[in-house]
């Protein structure tokens, strides 16, 4: 009973796998990120630019919550200018001493203010689809940042004549569906980069998916250092060892 039961169970996996097969997303655009490989560093440049982009742009709609105004020193920001960031934002902070809730700048110690004070607000703003956070999105989805570089690029496509687009979402073959709630972000000159690149669509999504790369994960290049001191050490401990036991076995020989 249970072995005919795993039987069709197997057997049923396998009609299914053709299925699956059907619905997979176009193949992602996939980009040489100079932070990745055991000795990747984040490019700085890149990482400002990227800032840049979610703060224009990708805010209005996204939070990232987990990352705080001074957090931005390791983009190369010095105090003051990250000071002066954290207090262009405006915190919702409170009670005070008469139980009232205020208003005032931000500090380099708070975090990121969301674009919406819930995720109702956020959903009612977005015809219903909620704004995911962007603090650990480049982990969270298979093919990384090259996922989200092509979602980024991927718009402004005409679908094929199969596929009937609902009222309200746009077509972007690079996500589960092809229908994203989510209008096309970025255009050529969405942003004017303070340091003269031109900004392209292509540059901007390039800046701002090594901007997330870095906010999923600001220690990664500490990481790769330890990760080779680590096998560095491994190494000459294992010549050492070997000599030794050359050593201690040559009497015997
Ligand atoms: C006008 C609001 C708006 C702006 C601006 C916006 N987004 Fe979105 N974004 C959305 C919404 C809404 C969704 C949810 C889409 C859905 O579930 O269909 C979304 C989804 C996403 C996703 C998730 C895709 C997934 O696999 O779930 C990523 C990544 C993303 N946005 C990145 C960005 C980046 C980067 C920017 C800035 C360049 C940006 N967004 C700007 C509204 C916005």
């Amino acid at each position: 009973m249970l072995r005919s039961l795993l039987l069709s169970a197997a057997l049923l996996s396998l009609l299914a796998v053709p299925a699956l097969a059907n619905e997979e997303n176009e193949h992602l655009k996939t980009q040489a990120w100079p932070h990745q490989g055991a000795f990747g560093t984040y490019d700085r440049a890149s990482l400002q630019r990227g800032f840049q982009v979610y703060k224009q742009v990708c805010a209005t709609c996204h939070s990232l919550k987990l990352l705080s105004y001074r957090d931005l020193s390791d983009l190369g920001f010095n105090e003051a200018e990250v000071k002066a960031l954290a207090a262009s934002a405006t915190v919702h902070d409170g009670p005070n001493d008469n139980g009232d809730m205020f208003d005032r700048p931000g500090r380099p110690s708070d975090f990121f203010v969301k674009p919406f004070p819930n995720d109702q607000a956020a959903r009612a703003a977005n015809g219903g689809a909620l704004p995911p956070d962007l603090s650990l999105i480049v982990k969270a989805r298979k093919g990384h940042e090259d996922y989200i570089y092509s979602i980024l690029t991927g718009f402004g496509q005409t679908p094929p004549a199969d596929e009937k687009i609902a009222a309200g979402m746009n077509y972007n073959p690079y996500f589960p569906g092809h229908q994203i709630a989510m209008p096309r972000p970025l255009n050529d000159d969405s942003v004017t980069y303070a340091d003269g690149t031109k900004a392209t669509t292509d540059q901007e999504a390039r800046d701002v998916v090594q901007f997330l790369a870095w906010a999923a994960e600001p220690k990664l290049e500490a990481r790769n250092q330890m990760g080779f001191k680590v096998v560095l050490f491994l190494v000459v401990f294992a010549a050492v060892l070997y000599g030794v036991k050359r050593k201690v076995w040559s009497k015997l020989h």
